[in-house]
Order: C-alpha cells, then sequence, then structure tokens
C-alpha cells in the first residue's frame, strides 16, 4: 500500500527520534518515497545525515540554506501524507496555537496533505491538561493521531506516552492508505451545524449546535476517496474543508433545497444537522419593538429533511440519521430507524457529560436495520467519525 506514496516526514526533539531511523528505513523498502524535515532540537537527537542517507535525499532544516529558499508550499502539496514522528510536546503546541518559528512549521501550517501525528513524551507531559487540549485542537483540524504506548519511556519511569513503534506506524499508515480508497467513485451529502429560523431582522430562533461532528464525518468520508457535499448551517467555518463542496445555508428550509438538489445523484446520506423543528410562521420585515409585556410567537412545523429523503430512498443509496435524546434514547432512536426508513440511526445522549453539542468528544450507539446495536465509548469525535463510517462501509458492501 505504500509502494509509491510521497511521505514527509517531520522529526522533532525527542528521544523517540532514534526510531526515525527505522521509520525511514521501512518506509523506503515498501516503496515510499520519503523527504525528511528536522527541526533545530531534532538534530541534537539524531544525525541529519543517518536520515539523508537512508532517505536517499538531503535532508531539510531550515527555512533558508545559504542562498536558496525551502519552497515550503510545494513539500505540502508534493506529499501524499505528512508524519510528523516523534511529535514533542513542544511542536504539538506549536501546532495548537499555529506558530511558524521552523521550516516544519511553516510545511505544517501551509499544507495541503493530510498530516499524522506519533506523540512522544513523558506520561505527566502526556496527562496534562494543556497536552491534552492542544491534541483535540490539532484532532479539530483534521489531522491524525496515533496512539502512543505503555511503557518504559526515557525518564525510567514506566507509563503511557512512548512513542508507536515504526511497525506500528507503518501498519497504521498502510491500513490508513488501504481505507483512504474505500468509497472512491462513491457521491456524500452531509448536512452539519444548527439552522437559524429568523423571527425580524435582527433575531432568530437558533439551537447550540456547532457541527462538530458532521464536519469531521465530512471529512472522513473525503479522506476515504468519496466526493462529498457539506451543507453545513450557520456555525463557524472550520479549518481543513480541502476537496470538500460546502454548501452554506442558513435556515432549515434553505438546508432542505440543498439536499434535495443533490440527493437523487447521492450513494451516502448523512444527516447530522440540529435542524430546527419549528420557524416562525411569519418573518416581520422590521425590527420588533416591545410594545406589551408580552407576545406570542406563531410557529410552524419545519420540513423534515431525513424523513424526506428516507421516502425518496432508491436502492443503493444509504441513508444515516442522528438521534440526539434525553430520555429513552434507545426507543426512540429505534423508531426513527423506521419512521424516517434511514438504514443507520446514531444516537447521542446529552445525559452523557462530553457528548454532544460544541464537544469535541462524543459517545455514541449506532442501530441499523438488521437489529444490530453497537455502543461505543467516549472518543474524540474524529475517532467516532471513523467508527461510524466504518459501519457504513460494512453496509455497503453488504
Ligand atoms: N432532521 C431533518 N430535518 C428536520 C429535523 C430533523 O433532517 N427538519 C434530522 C436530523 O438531521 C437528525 C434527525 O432528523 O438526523 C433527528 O430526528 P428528529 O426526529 O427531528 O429528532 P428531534 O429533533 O429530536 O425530534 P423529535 O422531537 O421527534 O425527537
Amino acid at each position: 500500500m505504500l509502494q509509491g506514496k510521497k511521505i514527509l516526514l517531520g522529526v522533532t526533539g525527542s528521544i523517540a527520534a532514534y526510531k526515525s531511523a527505522m521509520l525511514v528505513r521501512s518506509l523506503v523498502k515498501a516503496g515510499a518515497e520519503v523527504r525528511v524535515i528536522m527541526t533545530d532540537a531534532a538534530r541534537d537527537f539524531i544525525s541529519p545525515l543517518t536520515l539523508s542517507t537512508l532517505s536517499k535525499h538531503p535532508v531539510l532544516h531550515g527555512l533558508s540554506d545559504g542562498n536558496s529558499w525551502s519552497n515550503h508550499v510545494m513539500l505540502g502539496r508534493w506529499a501524499d501524507l505528512m508524519l510528523i514522528a516523534p511529535l514533542s510536546c513542544n511542536t504539538l503546541s506549536k501546532m495548537a496555537a499555529g506558530a511558524c518559528d521552523n521550516l516544519l512549521m511553516a510545511v505544517y501550517l501551509s499544507a495541503t496533505c493530510p498530516v499524522a501525528v506519533a506523540p512522544a513524551m513523558d506520561e505527566d507531559m502526556w496527562k496534562h491538561p494543556s497536552t491534552r487540549a492542544n491534541l483535540n485542537r490539532i484532532r479539530s483540524f483534521g489531522n491524525l493521531v496515533i496512539p502512543v504506548e505503555h511503557g518504559e519511556l526515557a525518564s525510567g519511569l514506566v507509563g503511557e506516552g512512548r512513542m508507536a513503534e515504526p511497525d506500528d506506524i507503518i501498519a497504521y499508515m498502510n491500513a490508513w492508505f488501504t481505507q483512504r480508497g474505500e468509497l472512491t467513485g462513491r457521491k456524500a451529502l452531509v448536512t452539519a451545524g444548527p439552522t437559524f429560523e429568523p423571527i425580524d431582522p435582527v433575531r432568530f430562533i437558533g439551537n447550540h449546535s456547532t457541527g462538530k461532528m458532521g464536519v469531521a464525518l465530512a471529512r472522513e468520508l473525503r479522506n476515504r476517496g468519496a466526493s462529498v457535499t457539506l451543507v453545513l448551517g450557520p456555525t463557524q467555518v472550520p479549518h481543513d474543508l480541502t476537496g470538500l463542496d460546502l454548501v452554506r445555508v442558513g435556515t432549515a428550509q434553505e438546508m432542505y433545497d440543498a439536499c434535495l438538489a443533490c440527493y437523487p445523484d447521492t450513494d451516502i446520506a448523512v444527516m447530522s444537522a440540529a435542524v430546527a423543528d419549528f420557524t416562525p410562521d411569519a418573518v416581520a420585515d422590521q425590527k420588533i419593538k416591545k410594545q406589551a409585556e408580552g407576545m406570542m410567537l406563531e410557529l410552524r412545523r419545519t420540513r423534515d429533511i431525513l424523513k424526506t429523503l428516507g421516502s425518496m430512498k432508491k436502492e443503493g443509496q444509504f441513508l444515516v440519521g442522528f438521534a440526539l435524546e434525553t430520555e429513552q434514547g434507545r426507543d426512540y432512536a429505534k423508531g426513527k430507524l423506521e419512521s424516517k426508513n434511514a438504514d443507520l440511526i446514531v444516537l447521542n445522549s446529552l445525559q452523557d457529560s462530553g457528548a454532544g453539542f460544541g464537544h469535541d468528544t462524543n459517545k455514541v450507539t449506532l442501530f441499523d436495520r438488521k437489529g444490530g446495536e453497537t455502543a461505543f465509548s467516549m472518543r474524540s469525535k474524529a475517532d467516532v467519525a471513523r467508527d461510524i463510517v466504518d459501519v457504513i462501509v460494512k453496509n455497503i458492501r453488504g
């Protein structure tokens, strides 16, 4: 799977940098083309000569080397995957903050290719709240985090934080490149975010959705090769939407129109938006003044997009809906599978702290039409997206 793949390897200052030599050797042996960028601190741990010899290319280090300027923009466009291994705590914090003080960071910030990282640090650093927050932040940018291992650390202590072994990193990359092609040729439609229903020119009815789960799903479907249309409600436009067809909408009606326009051509539709169920019957032309002590707002039901798509569904189309419940989640989720003619319902419960609106993590249970029920533990939304897409792929393959 790595044959002919272009891998840009970033090496940062960590004792685990010695493993980079094995990593480069294994990548080259597997047929990959490897270019290495080292930070200043990395050169204290392993010689550039070792990595240039093994990669068969000069190691890149500075933004300029003497008279010539290293074209950091082209490096990120050249690569199929940028892998930072080992990833030090310091470079992690720079990635989270967007600092640009060396060639590696300039390449990372301008890279259009996917980025994977293999962190390496002592257990106390690994568990520090700032490290946790930085990891969540780079995950929210779409970066892939290769799990650390438990074992002996540079400090002599035993614990979590060891960089994954080169063989495990290679296995991770192989699996990632294999999955990448799984949905090639398929079209996917994803809705995400809230909808805002106007009351007058300054007010609206909305909800707390940020669209993070839907965006993570859109990225995951794209990463596996699908061509994805993301219909995104009024929320901040996230980073890493490269290659996605982004359609911005405001109201439930606009989301409905956008979805119906592309559904006939769609193979996989994932309705993760928190669409308003009701909208003001009439929108005032001018700002409503507070004349009385109270006021009544006449609301009418919005069109149910998921249900409409369910009623139009043809052979070969796969439809996923979400259910966000505060009680009796299982029963409601199973009911929605039937009433909306969906193939899969993703249930998340507002009762789980860390799950649902605005969080970077989520805890879901999936219900399918064959009676299957799979509960997952609390994970990053990127990992949850991977779990959901795994189930979609399994189902459409039959
Ligand atoms: N949905 C939709 N169009 C709407 C409302 C919801 O497509 N107008 C979709 C959501 O994207 C989600 C699923 O339907 O996939 C949620 O189902 P729904 O029955 O609307 O859930 P609730 O809003 O919780 O409504 P209920 O009061 O029936 O539980």
